[in-house]
């Protein structure tokens, strides 16, 4: 029987390719996010390349409000009993498109440690939160894409925070759901290319740094935390649990 699989951000990016790597394997995936358009475009793409998986479902969501976690968990409680894996990859950092005027002052920097805790921290517990219950157990998966700028900052501090937040909640999380034969972990991408996460703000300059950044001297791919994401999940990663794998050709250690 086919898994089901819950994507948050799952319309673009790293979340897209996560999606895209499951409905390979013939799993059902299931793709939130904010924008109605971009999931339903996300979910026809998916079920054009992947005939032979259930067709994708699409929820649209804002997943750092109380309520719409809640929405998508019913939308989803209507159609299966189960989920066996969740991947939390909405997120962003505020700092790139906010509005003029956002960044002065203190009223500045409350609304972007507040906009970046809601995009990053809130996303991934609230619907972690609304869901945990349903986890299938034994077996059940909760991968949360963190960043290597919960290791070495992120410009204003406050991207870099919202996503070490989660470390805490993957330890407490694996503590509470372990005995249920339910895995907890965080993935922490580098610098990874053809998302939407740099709103198309990125110079050659700066990505020339963060390539060479890498010992592998390359970009990571969205496939770069597919791959590993999907690993994650398998029967083999079992007893792999609490921890923050990075995902980032060795970058975090050359900073
Ligand atoms: N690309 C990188 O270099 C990089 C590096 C390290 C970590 N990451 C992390 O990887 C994750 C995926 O990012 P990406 O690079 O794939 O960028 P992306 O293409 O912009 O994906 C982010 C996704 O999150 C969704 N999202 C944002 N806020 C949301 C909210 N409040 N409720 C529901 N969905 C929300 C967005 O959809 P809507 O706008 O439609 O809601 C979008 O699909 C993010 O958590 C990001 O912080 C990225």
């Amino acid at each position: 029987m086919a898994r089901v699989v819950v994507v948050s951000g799952g319309g673009t990016g790293i979340g897209y390719a996560v999606a895209e790597a499951f409905a390979g394997e013939g799993e059902q995936v299931v793709l939130t996010g904010r924008r109605a358009e971009v999931l339903d475009r996300a979910a026809e793409r998916l079920r054009a390349a992947h005939p032979g998986a259930p067709a994708p479902v699409a929820l649209a969501a804002d997943l750092s409000d109380p309520a719409g976690a809640g929405l998508v968990a019913a939308g989803i409680g209507e159609r299966w009993e189960r989920v066996d894996v969740l991947v939390n990859s909405a997120g962003g950092n505020a700092a790139l498109g906010a509005p003029a005027g956002r960044t002065d002052g203190l009223a500045g920097a409350a609304w972007h440690w507040q906009e970046n805790f809601r995009a990053n921290t809130l996303t991934a517990v609230l619907l972690t939160e609304a869901l945990k219950e349903r986890l299938a157990a034994p077996g059940g998966r909760v991968l949360l894409i963190g960043s290597i700028a919960a290791y070495r900052g992120s410009g204003s501090g406050s991207y870099g925070a919202a996503k070490a937040a989660l470390h805490p909640y993957a330890y407490d999380l694996s503590a509470e759901l372990g005995p249920r034969g339910i895995t907890v972990n965080v993935i922490a991408p580098g610098y990874v290319a053809d998302t939407g996460f740099f709103r198309g703000a990125l110079s050659p300059e700066r990505e020339k740094t963060l390539v060479e950044q890498a010992d592998t001297r390359r970009a990571g791919r969205p496939s770069d935390v597919a791959e590993t994401a999907r690993w994650l999940a398998s029967p083999g990663a079992g007893h792999l649990t609490a921890q923050i794998i990075q995902v980032n050709g060795g970058a975090e250690h050359g900073r």
